[in-house]
C-alpha cells in the first residue's frame, strides 16, 4: 500500500487524486487529509476516505468533532507535522499559491515523495527547496502535465541527453484577442478555460499567461535547465503536454486528452504504470488537428515579465508570483481590469528589487514585501478603474 497525505483535497486536484484513490483502494492508503476552509467538503471526504488525521489550515474555522477514527487538527503547524510523519510514502501538495511552500520543503526534508501541483512553491524558493531534497533525500515528482510529459519523455535518459525543452499552453480563453479588447474582459469571461477544468486562481493564470512563466520556472528548477532551452509554444487544443529535444536533435512529446487524472496517476505511482480503464483513450483523429502559435507578448505581458524573473533569479521569482497572487484575487472581485495584472506585477518587481535568496526567511520577506507594494499598487490602479466606469 502507498501511505498519501494529501494537502488541499478540497480543490481541483485534490478532489481528482482522491478519486484515483477512489479507483485503486488496492494500492492507496490515505493518511491525512488537509484543506484550507471549506470544512463541509473535507467533512464528506472524510467520511469516505476515513483518513486518520484531518486538518483545516485556517485556525478561524470551527473543527468538527472527531468521528469514526479520524483526528481532526487546525493550523499549519498540524499540516507540517502531518507531511514530516515517517509512515507517510506520497505527499501531493495541491494547495494554491506560496502556501505551498513550507509543507513543500517539510516534505523533501522528511525524505518522501512530494507529487507537486503546487509550482508556486518551486517558483518562489527553488533553491531553497531543492536544498531541502539534497538534505532530506525527498524527491519531487511533478503534477503539472507539462513537466509529467518532460518527465516520461526523459525515461530511459540521462539528463546529459537533454538538449531543450518546449512546454506547451493552451493560449486561455483570450488567444487571439488584440491588447485594447483585453481591458474588457471579466472575470467571468476569464474563468470560462477553454479546455482545462482547474481552480479559479491558475484559470486566471492561464488566461494571462502567467501560468506558462510560472511553469518555465518550475522547467529550470525541476530539470536543471537554463531558460535558453525553455520556450513554450501556444498549442490550443492541449493534446500535447510538450515536447523534448535530445543533443541529437531528435525530439519526443507526450500526448493525451487534457485531463489533470492521467499525471496525478503518474505521480502518484511513479515510476511504474498502472492501468486505469476509467482515463479516456487517446484518438489521434478525433484530437486532429494539432495546431501551434507564437505567444503574443503584446497582449499577455505576464508571460515575459515572469521569464525575466526567472533569469533575474534570487528573489526576483517570488516577488513575481506573490504580485500575481494579490493582482489576481483584485480581478478576480472586480477591483482591476485584466491588463493592470502585469501592471501590478512589474510595479512590484521594479520596488522590492532584486535579492539573493539563502534562507527561508529571504524569500518569505520577499513574498511580503511584494504582497504590500502589489496590494498599494492593485488599489490605485482600482480607484482609476473606479473613476472610468
Ligand atoms: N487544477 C488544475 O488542473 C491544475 C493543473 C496543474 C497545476 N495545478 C496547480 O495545483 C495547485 C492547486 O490548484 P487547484 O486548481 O486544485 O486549486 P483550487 O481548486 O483552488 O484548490 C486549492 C486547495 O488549496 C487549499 N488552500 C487554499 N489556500 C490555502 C492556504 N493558504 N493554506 C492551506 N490550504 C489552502 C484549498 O482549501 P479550501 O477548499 O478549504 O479553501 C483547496 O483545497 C496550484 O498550484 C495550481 O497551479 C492545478
Amino acid at each position: 500500500m502507498i501511505r498519501v497525505v494529501i494537502l488541499g483535497s478540497t480543490g481541483s486536484i485534490g478532489r481528482s487524486a482522491l478519486e484515483l484513490v477512489s479507483r485503486h483502494p488496492e494500492r492507496f492508503e490515505i493518511v491525512a487529509l488537509v484543506a484550507n476552509r471549506r470544512v463541509d467538503v473535507l467533512e464528506q471526504q472524510v467520511a469516505r476516505f476515513r483518513p486518520g488525521t484531518a486538518i483545516l489550515c485556517d485556525e478561524a474555522v470551527p473543527l468538527p468533532a472527531s468521528a469514526g477514527g479520524t483526528r481532526w487538527a487546525s493550523g499549519r503547524t498540524a499540516m507540517l507535522d502531518v507531511v514530516a510523519r515517517e509512515d507517510v510514502d506520497v505527499v501531493v501538495n495541491a494547495l494554491v499559491g506560496a502556501a505551498g511552500l513550507a509543507p513543500t520543503v517539510a516534505a523533501l526534508e522528511a525524505g518522501s515523495r512530494l507529487a507537486l501541483a503546487n509550482k508556486e512553491s518551486l517558483v518562489a524558493g527553488g533553491s531553497i527547496v531543492l536544498e531541502a531534497a539534497r538534505r532530506g533525500g525527498g524527491e519531487i515528482v511533478p503534477i503539472d502535465s507539462e513537466h509529467s510529459a518532460i518527465l516520461q519523455c526523459l525515461e530511459g535518459h540521462g539528463r546529459d541527453a537533454l538538449h531543450r525543452v518546449v512546454l506547451t499552453a493552451s493560449g486561455g480563453p483570450f488567444r487571439g484577442r488584440s491588447p485594447r479588447a483585453l481591458t474588457q474582459v471579466s472575470a467571468v469571461d476569464a474563468l470560462r478555460h477553454p479546455t482545462w477544468d482547474m481552480g479559479a486562481k491558475i484559470t486566471i493564470d492561464s488566461a494571462t499567461l502567467a501560468n506558462k512563466a510560472l511553469e518555465v520556472i518550475e522547467a529550470h528548477f525541476l530539470f536543471g535547465l537554463s531558460y535558453d532551452r525553455i520556450d513554450a509554444v501556444v498549442h490550443p487544443q492541449s493534446i500535447i503536454h510538450s515536447f523534448v529535444e535530445f543533443v541529437d536533435g531528435s525530439v519526443l512529446a507526450q500526448l493525451g486528452f487534457p485531463t489533470m487524472e492521467l499525471p496525478i496517476l503518474y505521480a502518484l505511482n511513479y515510476p511504474v504504470r498502472v492501468a486505469d480503464d476509467a482515463l479516456r483513450t487517446y484518438d489521434p483523429v478525433r484530437a486532429s488537428p494539432l495546431t501551434f502559435e507564437e505567444i503574443d507578448h503584446a497582449a499577455f505581458p505576464m508571460f515575459g515579465l515572469g521569464v525575466e524573473a526567472g533569469r533575474r533569479s534570487g528573489c526576483a521569482p517570488a516577488v513575481y508570483n506573490a504580485g500575481n497572487e494579490i493582482a489576481v484575487q483584485a480581478f478576480l472581485e472586480d477591483r482591476i481590469r485584466f491588463p493592470d495584472i502585469a501592471d501590478v506585477v512589474a510595479e512590484a518587481i521594479e520596488r522590492v528589487g532584486v535579492s539573493g535568496i539563502h534562507h527561508m526567511d529571504d524569500v518569505i520577506a520577499a513574498d511580503e514585501a511584494a504582497r504590500v507594494v502589489a496590494t498599494e499598487v492593485a488599489k490605485r490602479l482600482g480607484e482609476r478603474k473606479g473613476m472610468a466606469s
